[in-house]
């Protein structure tokens, strides 16, 4: 390339748009901002640390709705949109936007349903021999009831649709998933819950995969390794993620080759088979087995806090890469380097998380700058004196590298005791399955 060439496909993307307010989309804003040839990336709605990075604003327009976004991006001249979170995605903004002749890094309504219903996401990988545990899937109580009564062991219980990582309730016994089965019914994830999925319990260490698609092709990411519960030693309720680690060494180069072929090239072969131009990331939760790797889930998005932990990994192809999945062109990318560190995302959530989180509090930041360390807002908003206030329940995530995961948790904790607001609790073993603490 010579001195003022733009890299491939950069001279037509000058001006993103994010969708989303967590910590996912803030470290998405900030990768993107360090690409010197962005002119403007654009947060909608964003939170209370998208200013904090150069280029990034944040838009908040009057009115809600996809209409709403599709002017916006008319008005601001959007080169590409990148939708985070998975309702949107659910909700088919990615197609609407493209009926409007925008490029969207996020799949279509269709594409969607992989993580938007878990009986469909069976179903796709039951059709193209993808491994997950065994399940069974019901509409109704009496026949969940009927279905554990005859399979007589511990199952695990799952409300089909979207429910904020919540609708997972792991049984240890047949009556713990007898109440389980109940409390779906009764309503406890509204309609996410008219259907479950009743799954057969298994056991193993766990991994997230991300592979970026272009509807035909994807590349895959370092797998990383997230901390669902809300205590340390794994205790706790599920939220929706508490702390992550990236590249997981527990999957190797030659792992991750394997886990590539096994699962995610059949899973985007499958989407292509159904006629779904599968545009954006497919995230892999996968369990590794005695007998072998299964998926438990899938997202249709970044991880969240594992996009947080990704994020300073990715080299400066990042941008043209997003780009060129847009535009189903990602043979026209250049190939995506990763850097060669450890890194670490630890979760400040806010006192009463998952259930009742507290707001309004101050946050006190006292950090100095270092290139290895970032901190990703999520749950945060500026008042009208300028202070950052909380305002959700995972508050911010602080993120460091190193040469070594050491290293890279020693920054990460000591960065964290500068950081105060009330109630503010994180886990302190975040890595434990690689450091030496005791659990
Ligand atoms: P999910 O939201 O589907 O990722 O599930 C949340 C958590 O529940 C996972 O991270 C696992 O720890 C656990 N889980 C989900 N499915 C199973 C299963 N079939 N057997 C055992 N644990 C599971
Ligand atoms: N960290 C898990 C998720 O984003 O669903």
């Amino acid at each position: 390339m010579t001195k003022n060439q733009k890299p491939n496909g950069l001279s037509e993307l000058k001006r993103i748009l994010i969708i989303g307010s967590g910590g996912r989309e803030n470290s998405i804003a900030w990768a993107l901002s360090r690409n010197q040839y962005i002119e403007q990336i654009y947060v909608c709605p964003g939170n209370g640390g998208t200013a904090n990075f150069e280029k990034c604003i944040c838009l908040k327009p009057n009115k809600e709705g996809q209409e709403t976004i599709i002017f916006e991006c008319q008005r601001l001249q959007i080169n590409l949109v990148i939708i985070g979170p998975e309702v949107p995605l659910a909700e088919g903004l990615a197609n609407k936007l493209r009926q409007a002749g925008l490029l969207v890094f996020g799949p279509c309504k269709e594409g969607a349903q992989l993580e938007a219903s878990k009986d469909w996401a069976k179903t796709l990988m039951l059709e193209n021999n993808i491994p997950t545990a065994n399940y069974w899937s019901s509409h109704s109580k009496e026949e969940a009831l009927e279905i554990l009564h005859k399979v007589n062991q511990p199952l695990v219980i799952k409300a089909d649709g979207l429910a904020s990582g919540k609708g997972v309730i792991v049984c240890e016994t047949i009556e713990q998933s007898k109440e389980a089965i109940q409390e779906v019914f009764s309503g406890r994830f509204g309609s996410a819950g008219n259907k479950v999925i009743l799954e057969e319990k298994i056991e193993g260490p766990e991994v997230s995969l991300f592979a970026l698609c272009d509807g035909e092709k994807l590349i895959v990411l370092p797998p990383a390794q997230d901390h669902k519960r809300l205590l340390d030693g794994d205790k706790g309720p599920n939220t929706g993620g508490m702390g992550a680690y990236a590249p997981a060494p527990l999957v190797n180069q030659q792992d991750l080759k394997d886990l590539t072929e096994l699962i995610l090239i059949p899973t985007l072969k499958g989407l292509k088979r159904k006629k779904i131009k599968y545009i954006g990331v497919i995230y892999a939760g996968l369990m590794l087995t005695s007998s072998g790797p299964k998926v438990i889930e899938f997202n249709c998005r970044f991880g969240d806090p594992e996009c947080q932990a990704l994020m300073p990994l990715m080299g400066e192809e990042f941008a043209s890469v997003l780009f060129a999945c847009a535009r189903g062109e990602l043979e026209k990318a250049p190939t995506l380097t990763f850097k060669n560190q450890c890194s670490v995302c630890v979760v400040a959530a806010s006192k009463g998380y998952p259930d009742s989180p507290k707001e309004g509090d101050q946050i006190s930041l006292k950090l100095e700058s270092n290139p290895s360390l970032q901190v990703f807002h999520a749950g945060t908003t500026i008042d009208e004196f300028h202070n950052i206030i909380t305002s959700g329940g995972r508050v911010l995530s602080v993120v460091a590298q190193g040469e070594s995961f050491d290293k890279a948790f020693d920054l990460a904790y000591a960065s964290l005791k500068k950081i105060k607001f009330d109630g503010m609790h994180f886990r302190r073993d975040i890595g434990y399955q690689i450091r030496n603490i005791s659990t």
